[in-house]
């Protein structure tokens, strides 16, 4: 209500600013007032250029040349779209989406290494090569709001699938359920912190009342018995069961039998569940219905199909002392040059460390000094679901210790006939080592580590797959990046335009590796574009 009164007194003040001093004031004024882009604002109150920014300013919308038509690209000229900017993307590759990339029946690749694949998946089936899940507070939801694109629930973490610690002799290699894991870590450390109380080891930190309370907590917390018992855990049915309750006198048989204290800290699974608790993986998460790229075809459409060329390779950046120039290679192979008053370069920046321009050595040096890490993703189609059928796991995502890293189960076409997985998602070494070998080898390693996991059915229904390896993408070059420092020259240096080149990326931010630091990447470069414009 408060600020329902503030608003009114507000725009009263502001229409005698503007009646005094013209729109330039009156825009520096808004700027004061938190209500028009300022560089000092965050993303929390990123306010988008409005076309109605110009009127009676005697200012207008410039030409914007972007290079890269990734999410931050696609962005940059989406949001200054809405002001007018003349915005026009150059591409290399043959599609929108960078990274954002769903592989789909009929999508190829090239990789660096010259070696071809093209996907045979069944109509209907996908796998979402890149970006894959979106946190609630990421505003990669509230652009697929904006833009109309449906999102579903993606399931991040599920108890009914495993993890997989085959090296530890304390499993046997056998996977095993995070519900049932998880029992026996919160069952073992809830017993051992509930004797620890009751036998006054914590005295110096807790009162009676305290210990009284913390007790009652772990009974809940690890499901253990009573003072009586020893406090002991003895597993309970959050375990998961052999056989499962049903009607009349089926009681159903626990899992069992319930693993040592010392096999169960040996196991090392209670390492694992941190994962969950993370800010940017804890459930719930969401996807666009029917693949990520969703979101790059609804900007690329919003943005004007026209105004994005594909195919076009950059080849030299210029600053002007008016506008900046790029010289770039048409879809037909035919060098051309493109002259606008602003350039946003939008590609990762161990590309933009190659191109030619006149930005300045420390330039070049600040691009080449964030690493690219590897990542590999393959996606692994079925002939059946027989991980919903056979094991009960609708989505989630099972752990290894083995160079797969993580195996994903779809979080779409629940109860279908087909289903396709992701067989591994590695980075580091273990994508080196997968992306070192041509895409059968991939697939025939991915599959020996899956039979361990899941018997042969992981072998004799798979019907096709699609690799990606990220760090071996034309155009891409690495999975993200990452920054020894992130408070050094480097990072400052590339967040501040040269001349008229501004910067822009995921790698821009502190969300690297989401689309939400591409997208708050590009409203500080659309926003500090627009306040020079407003400004001049
Ligand atoms: N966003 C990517 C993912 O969720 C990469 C990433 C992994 C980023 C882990 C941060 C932490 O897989």
């Amino acid at each position: 209500m408060a600020a329902e009164r503030a608003t009114g007194s507000r725009r009263d003040f502001l229409r005698n600013v503007g009646v005094a001093g013209g729109a330039g004031m009156l825009y520096s004024a808004m700027g004061a007032l938190g209500i028009a882009p300022v560089p000092e604002a965050g993303a929390a109150e990123y306010r988008a250029p409005r076309a109605s920014d110009f009127s009676l300013s005697g200012r207008s919308a410039k030409k914007v040349l972007v290079l890269g038509a990734g999410i931050a690209g696609l962005a940059t000229a989406y949001e200054l779209g809405k002001a007018g900017y003349d915005c026009r993307i150059l591409e290399a590759a043959d599609r929108p989406g960078g990274r954002n990339w769903t592989v789909r029946g009929g999508t190829t690749l090239t990789d660096l290494d010259g070696r071809k694949q093209t996907a045979s998946f069944t109509k209907g089936q996908y796998m979402n090569a890149g970006p894959a899940r979106l946190p609630q507070s990421h505003v990669t939801l509230e652009y697929c709001r904006e833009l109309g694109v449906p999102v579903e629930v993606f399931t991040n973490q599920n108890a009914n699938a495993y993890i997989h610690h085959e090296n530890s002799a304390a499993l046997a290699g056998k996977p095993v359920r995070w519900r049932t894991a998880k029992a026996d870590v919160h069952g073992y450390v809830s017993e051992l912190l509930a004797k620890a109380t009751d036998q006054g080891a914590l005295d110096a930190e807790l009162t009676a009342a305290d210990k009284e309370r913390l007790i009652a907590f772990l009974q809940n917390f690890g499901a253990i018995k009573g003072k009586a018992d020893g406090y002991a855990y003895t597993g309970t049915d959050r375990r998961g069961y052999a056989v499962e309750p049903g009607a009349a006198f089926e009681e159903g048989t626990v899992l069992g039998p319930v693993p040592t204290l010392s096999d169960v800290l040996a196991s090392g699974v209670g390492q694992r569940f941190a994962f969950e608790l993370g800010y940017d993986q804890a459930m719930l998460m969401f996807q666009p219905v029917g693949g990520m790229d969703a979101i790059p075809r609804a900007l690329a459409e919003a943005v004007g199909r026209g105004r994005i060329t594909y195919g076009a390779e950059v080849s030299e950046v210029k600053d002007l002392p008016a506008g900046a120039e790029v010289t770039y290679k048409d879809p037909r192979g035919r060098t051309r040059t493109a002259h606008a008053d602003f350039v946003v370069a939008a590609m990762p920046p161990m590309v933009m460390a190659r191109i030619k321009h006149n930005l300045g050595a420390n330039v070049t040096a600040a691009l080449k000094y964030p690493a690219a890490t590897p990542v590999g993703k393959i996606g692994l189609e079925y002939r059946s679901r027989w991980w919903e059928t056979d094991e009960h796991i609708y989505g989630g995502i099972t752990p290894t210790d083995t160079d797969l890293g993580t195996v994903w189960y779809p979080s779409y076409g629940h109860l279908g006939r087909r289903g396709t997985l992701i067989g591994y998602y590695n980075f580091g070494a273990n994508a080196l080592a997968y992306s070192a070998l041509p895409h059968e080898e991939r697939l025939k390693r991915a599959l020996s580590r899956g039979v361990r996991i899941h018997g042969d059915k992981y072998r004799t229904e798979l019907d096709h797959s699609f690799s990606v390896a990220w760090h071996r993408t034309p155009h891409i070059e690495g999975g993200w990046v990452s920054w020894p420092s992130q408070s050094g020259p480097e990072y400052k240096l590339l967040n501040q335009p040269a001349g008229h080149v501004h910067f822009a990326g995921d790698w821009l931010s502190h969300v690297i590796a989401w689309q939400h630091g591409a997208f708050t990447s590009a409203r500080k470069v659309a926003t500090d574009i627009h306040q020079k414009v407003m400004a001049a």
